[in-house]
């Protein structure tokens, strides 16, 4: 996600757009930008942060009362000079920001470039100022019909601003599935992505609705939908603290994080399932299908949260594309000479892209030949630059250390690769379409997940002050048992192990007393039974047992002392699922303990360091 932010009035809009968009930093900065109009747009865009912005436009800012500004983060083309917004169109008549993913754009790219078009970015959005060009050139009365008809060749996720030179003195704005705020002042507007930078100005605000348009003049504003509805504005009065808006009403980043996974899940899988049929499509492996349908093996390497999301894809990749799959910690792959064929696959997961460990383990594949891969979170990273082919997990910015969003994301984008390579090799199944169709519902499981929120908090209550925790898992759910202990010990600083469930057995039983809780993951699958008696086990030698079970489980509710229901659900999909209690539990027990949940201490969000 990015920063928007535009201002119309009287007063000089370039302090007013620097200063909102430092308030937006938090959403992305790979680059920034600001569009000037007073008769003419002016833009001034740079890579990196919003001071770099600054230090370029110096003192040559024109004067102006009306302009918009961005701070990126990117999608679609890596940070640059010329990928930063605002985008203009050909004509230079049009200048355009934009919030969000256009899925559709290289269908519409192909047809404009038959238009005559070309484009000087790498970006989905450059696709979309230009295609208002188009419609403008085809004869639109306005800049706002020509936008409105651009918008409805749109698929995908917009929050956008435009500005036109032969209208300047208004803004256009629209908004589907990217959030947008009309801040209204007196004689003044302010739009945003959100209210941080608005709430300086006024607290009277607008939340455009979904295919909401506005049209913000000097002299009054207009609210419609996009096909051109008049609507009736509503007026709201902020009430919240700017620190608080930035972390959207939550006290931490994390838990900010935490609940935005249904959003953050759906973009994860945004344009790349077929609904009707489940086929997936992975726009970035297209130019390597051959290498992945002869694959030998697939190596993963990765840290962290990240290697526990490799163990997720280890059981997918094996069950669906039928193919040898090993999982390394990065930093012990690349010490231990190992051996790598070139017609191996070797994919680095990293949320970052910047890992030190993980960036040399690729070094030492593509040295072998092998094909390397990346599943990144950050576009435009040394891993995702230093890869020959890959998928963005598309989880926006994730500013909280412990890893909560980017774990699912990853996890949903390996589950598509999984399938994805299962139907280059022809081992795909009726089976896992149906389970991509499922897949597109996990948001809204997750959704009602996040609805255990308060409950959890009451278990996290009983175990604030416990001194060492067991995580117990078996089949899919023992990478997840890995990355709740992980989530535990790195934010709460109590001591936790994950463990397969079946391991209990060959020594750490012995560890098990009162003061020893033990979190099973137990979720309906085929080692439910196995994993029940596992239970058992525990709860005879007197451990305290909180469980993850399937909704409507009865058999575990009498054994164990809590127990969190999630939703029934394709067994191969349940990791998205049970990982979330596993992160309310952490986030609570840490804030009981005054702990800082969004930088612990001793780590940093990125190791860029061995
Ligand atoms: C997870 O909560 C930690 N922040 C850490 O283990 C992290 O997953 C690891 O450092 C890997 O980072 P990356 O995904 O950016 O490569
Ligand atoms: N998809 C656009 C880009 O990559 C916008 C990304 C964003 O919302 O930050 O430039």
């Amino acid at each position: 996600m990015c920063g928007i932010v535009g201002y119309i009035g009287s007063q000089q809009a370039y302090p007013i757009l620097i200063e909102g968009l430092k308030r937006l930093e938090y959403r992305g900065y790979d680059s920034a930008g600001v569009a000037l109009q007073n008769g003419k747009i002016h833009v001034y865009k740079k890579r990196g942060k919003v001071v770099e912005l600054e230090n370029f436009v110096g003192d040559a800012g024109v004067n102006a009362t009306v302009g918009m500004g961005h701070t990126r983060w990117a999608t679609h083309g890596e940070p640059s000079d010329l990928n930063s917004h605002p985008h203009s169109s050909r004509s230079g008549k049009f200048a355009l920001i934009h919030n969000g993913i256009i899925e559709n754009y290289a269908v519409l790219k192909e047809k404009l470039s038959r238009h005559g078009y070309t484009f000087e970015s790498a970006t989905d959005t450059e696709v979309l100022v230009q295609l208002i060009d188009f419609f403008s050139n085809e004869g639109a009365h306005n800049a706002e019909e020509a936008v409105r008809l651009a918008l409805h060749e749109v698929v995908g996720a917009y929050g956008i601003v435009v500005m036109a030179s032969d209208e300047p003195d208004q803004l256009i704005v629209a908004r589907k599935g990217s959030p947008i705020v009309l801040g209204i002042g007196e004689g003044e507007y302010i739009v945003a992505s959100d209210a941080a930078p608005i709430i300086a100005y006024t607290k009277d605000v607008i939340y455009l609705e979904e295919e909401g348009m506005a049209i913000l003049r000097k002299d009054g504003y207009e609210i419609k939908t996009i096909g051109n509805i008049p609507r009736t504005p509503l007026l709201e009065r902020i009430e919240m603290e700017l620190e608080t808006i930035e972390k959207g009403g939550y006290d931490y980043f994390m838990l900010k994080e935490i609940m935005e996974q249904p959003r953050s899940i759906a973009e994860s899988i945004r344009g790349r399932v077929n609904k009707d049929n489940g086929v997936v499509w992975l726009g970035g492996l297209v130019d390597v299908q051959d290498r992945l349908r002869n694959a030998r093996r697939v190596i993963f390497v990765a840290c962290g949260t990240s290697w526990h999301a490799g163990l997720v894809a280890e059981y997918l990749f094996e069950d669906f594309a039928r193919i040898p799959v090993e999982v390394e910690y990065a930093s012990e792959f690349r010490y231990r000479n190992p051996i790598i064929y070139p017609d191996d696959v070797v994919i680095a997961i990293s949320q970052s892209g910047e890992t030190a460990d993980t960036l040399a383990a690729i070094q030492l594949a593509k040295e072998a030949g092998a094909l390397v891969m990346g599943v990144v979170n950050v576009v435009g990273s040394s891993i995702a630059r230093g890869t020959e082919a890959g998928v963005y997990i598309h989880a926006g910015p994730e500013i909280g250390v412990a890893s909560t969003k980017a774990f699912t994301s990853q996890v949903t984008v390996l589950t598509l690769m999984a399938v994805y390579i299962a139907q280059l090799r022809g081992t795909a199944t009726p089976e896992m379409r149906s389970a991509m169709k499922e897949l597109l519902n996990v948001p809204a499981l997750v959704e009602k997940i996040l609805e255990s929120n308060d409950y959890i908090h009451s278990i996290a209550e009983e175990f604030r002050d416990a001194t060492n925790f067991l995580y117990l898992g078996r089949g899919l759910n023992f990478p997840v048992a890995l990355e709740g202990a992980l989530k535990l010990k790195e934010i709460s600083y109590i001591h936790a192990e994950g463990y397969p469930a079946a391991e209990m057995k060959h020594g750490p039983i012995a560890l098990i007393d009162a003061n020893m809780p033990v979190m099973f993951i137990a979720t309906k699958d085929e080692s439910y039974d196995k994993i029940v008696s596992n239970l058992q086990e525990v709860v005879t030698r007197g451990g305290r047992v909180i469980a993850v079970v399937s909704e409507g489980d009865t058999n575990i509710r009498d054994l164990a002392e809590f127990v969190i229901e999630v939703p029934q659900t394709n067994p191969l999909l349940t990791p998205l699922l049970t990982v979330i209690p596993q992160q309310l539990l952490s986030y609570h027990i840490a804030m009981m303990r005054g702990c800082d949940v969004d930088q612990p201490r001793n780590l940093a969000k990125s190791v860029t360091v061995e």
